[in-house]
């Protein structure tokens, strides 16, 4: 593993020191990056010295903090070729342990926690991020002190209490349980590991774009389709494309990135469409893909600067769209997606219509959860889940 230069601040670019616990740059609030030097791991760590080794994310441990990792097998997921696009790849991330990709950022950030010997962490959580913390503190004897909204997908919440979190439901948003951290955390001694408000978990997400590269044998495809909310995988991704290119394994080139956004809640979209460097809080966010439901993305001063750096676009697309594109995935693909990764099926036929893509070019669509997961929020939505092909015979649910 990697023993780690320093952390770096995405805004003003000061260095501090990874020897203690940190969260964001004291001088500006800017989001901090752990740096390597890689120079000198570039000599041992090469592309063939992959051969053989575990199939979980830390196969990558070279370029994450050198530390014992906590780890439930994260990582290393299928990428799936379409059945329906030649040349498109679903990145399956719903087999991740807590069934969604919050997982590898959850691995990462808890094992530094534990490093440094932290003992009560807090999240504000749309959902996924909450279940994976709470796995993974309770794999290492952390306590996790949870905020999310009370509508969160069931199986959040229900997953949250099995590995004995501390839950507490809120009557609001993601932002309402963040301002409930801050006002906190403080008086109850825990250490806030909000989305980029600490600088681990973003290392763990960049393992995706080391997996889209190593499974798409070195090629980067020409586009990647990524359901943002905090945007932390968009972010992961492009650093570990910047760290390969460094250790020499990839040259300058880079997919396009594409950021999908449910059309209610769509920050990220509007400054895009608008043309600024930064986002304007979403009032009245709603939206069936409760990951997406994000009113004002901590790190939007850089998922802005990706997607205009890779000749990217930012699309929104309705929950209507979203549950139809979950139904068809599942029986087109056999993946039972969450609707924020069957976002991703409708950006990409939304770019194929507007001929962004054309039918020869390589996307990777992320799916980046299990439709498992939402069984509530799918099965309650007729469009999604009819009961086509269901009776009810004596008390019996079959197949006619
Ligand atoms: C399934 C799923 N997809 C996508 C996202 C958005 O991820 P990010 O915050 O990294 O943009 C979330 C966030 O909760 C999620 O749970
Ligand atoms: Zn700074």
């Amino acid at each position: 593993m990697a023993r780690i230069a320093y952390l770096e601040c995405t805004k003003c670019g000061e260095r501090l020191s990874a020897d203690q616990p940190r969260n964001v740059c004291p001088k500006d609030g800017g989001v901090l990056y752990v740096r390597y030097d890689l120079a000198h791991v570039k000599s041992s760590f090469t592309r063939q010295s992959l051969a053989g080794r575990v199939a979980s994310m830390w196969r990558y441990a070279d370029v994450l903090p050198d530390a014992a990792p906590v780890t439930l097998g994260e990582g290393f997921t299928p990428m799936l070729p379409s059945r329906e696009f030649a040349g498109v790849y679903i990145k399956d991330e719903g087999l991740n342990p807590t069934g969604s990709f919050k997982a590898r950022g959850l691995s990462a950030g808890v094992t530094m926690a534990k490093h440094f010997g932290l003992k009560k962490l807090a999240i504000p959580s749309a959902g996924n991020a909450a279940s994976a913390l709470a796995a993974y503190a309770a794999a290492a004897g952390i306590e996790a002190h949870i905020f999310m909204p009370k509508d969160v997908p069931l199986a959040n919440r229900v997953e949250c209490e099995s590995y004995g979190a501390h839950v507490t439901l809120v009557n609001g948003l993601i932002s309402d349980c963040a301002r409930m951290v801050a006002e906190r955390k403080d008086k109850e001694g825990w250490f806030d590991v909000s989305t980029l408000k600490e600088p681990y978990r973003v290392e763990g997400k960049k393992t995706m774009g080391y997996e889209v590269a190593e499974q798409l044998g070195w090629r980067l495809p020409q586009g990647i389709i990524y359901p943002t909310g905090g945007g932390v995988g968009l972010l992961g991704m492009w650093k570990a494309f910047d760290e390969m290119e460094e250790l020499g394994w990839i040259g300058p080139e880079r997919p396009q990135m594409i950021t999908v956004q449910a059309s209610g809640c769509a920050p990220i979209v509007r400054a895009w469409d608008a043309g600024t460097a930064t986002s304007e809080f979403w009032s009245n966010a709603t939206t069936l893909a409760a990951g997406l439901r994000v009113p004002k993305a901590y790190g939007d001063y850089l998922i802005l600067d990706i997607l205009k750096k890779s000749g990217g676009a930012a699309l929104a697309v309705s929950d209507e769209e979203i549950m139809a594109a979950v139904r068809h995935w599942a029986m087109v693909e056999g993946v039972f997606a969450a609707p924020e990764g069957a976002a991703s099926l409708v950006a990409y036929q939304k770019l194929r219509e507007r001929g962004f893509f054309g039918p020869n070019d390589s996307v990777v669509l992320f799916n980046t959860g299990s439709g498992l997961k939402y069984l509530d929020v799918i099965g309650g939505h007729s469009e999604a889940a009819p009961p086509p092909a269901s009776r009810q015979i004596g008390g019996i649910i079959g197949p006619y």
